[in-house]
């Protein structure tokens, strides 16, 4: 760890290391119950199975009976300065009662204030009294929720003028400090690497591996000047390049495949998961800790 980094010993017990995932999509469902493809487990969008009952929790109770399930929610807007939204928790409470997932993430952003949601992942202003905000709220997230929560990078097309930490420093404080983990997208480094102009295995090598639970790899669409954060693509050579460098950086991390536009087939979508295979056994025969 870089000697500047924040200090992190977690308090909590270790989470399992999972293998190699899929985002399970709707136009997948029936093919994963006949078919049990192999995929070591699969995340789900954590608000497209609020509603009870119906087909979309037939198939989400049906697919965890088969496979380890994680939540992933896009709603939590722990960043912003609107209260906590306790009603969104409470469903997102009972729907982990229900999926009993591995673990529980969201992203690092907020999404809306003043009660208006723009229905997108906003960064926000690295420094030391968002840090604080956000501290705070996550701490109370992960009481009412019982368990430690992953935060995710987002990726981002603009920064606050008056900021004075990296996102990286920021990511790793807040985690540290509120003692939760990390969901690296390396695809939302990457993309946030271009468009900003940083190095984004100088993003890599300041995290702490302790923290760094899960990967997320995806693809993105590349105008020259800047790249936009699509998920419609497969995953490009140079995020290819990121998740080597990361697996020498943080060992063996559980890693999904996230696709949200232009969805493959299953099939392709497995053939993609096995180059992550692929990726992760010819970093470990060339020295990654491969052990979780
Ligand atoms: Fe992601």
């Amino acid at each position: 760890m870089p000697a500047n980094s924040p200090a992190t010993a977690s308090t909590s017990a270790p989470l399992p290391f999972l293998g190699f995932g899929l985002g399970l999509r709707t136009q997948h469902f029936q093919q994963v119950l006949t078919q049990s493809p192999a995929v070591d487990w699969f995340e789900v969008v954590s608000e497209n199975f609020m509603v009870a009952g119906g087909k979309p929790r037939y198939f989400l109770r049906a697919i965890g009976e088969r496979y380890p399930l994680v939540m992933h929610g896009v709603s939590m807007s722990i960043g912003s300065a609107d209260p906590l939204n306790f009603d969104y928790l409470a469903q997102l409470k009972q729907l982990a009662a229900e999926v009993q997932p591995a673990w529980i993430s969201d992203h690092l952003c907020w999404t809306g204030v003043d009660g208006r949601n723009s229905h997108d992942l906003l960064p926000l202003p690295y420094d030391e009294e968002v840090v604080e905000h956000v501290v705070e709220r996550v701490c109370r997230v992960q009481d009412y929720l019982g368990r430690q929560l992953l935060l995710e990078n987002v990726s981002s097309y603009l920064t606050f003028s008056e900021q004075s930490m990296s996102e990286w420093e920021f990511f790793a404080e807040v985690c540290a400090r509120a003692d939760c983990l990390m969901l690296l997208d390396i695809n939302n480094v990457y993309v946030s690497a271009r468009n900003h102009g940083f190095e984004p295995r100088e993003y890599i090598d300041y995290l702490d591996p302790a923290r760094v639970q899960q990967f997320h790899l995806a693809g993105h669409s590349d105008y020259g000047d800047y790249v936009i954060d699509t998920h419609d693509h497969d995953v490009p050579d140079p995020v290819w390049a990121l998740y080597r460098h990361a697996l020498r950086r943080f060992g063996a991390v559980s890693t999904l495949i996230e696709r949200d536009d232009h969805i493959p087939e299953l099939p392709q979508m497995i053939e993609e998961l096995d180059s992550a295979r692929q990726v992760f056994a010819e970093e470990c025969a060339a020295g990654a800790a491969c052990v979780s």
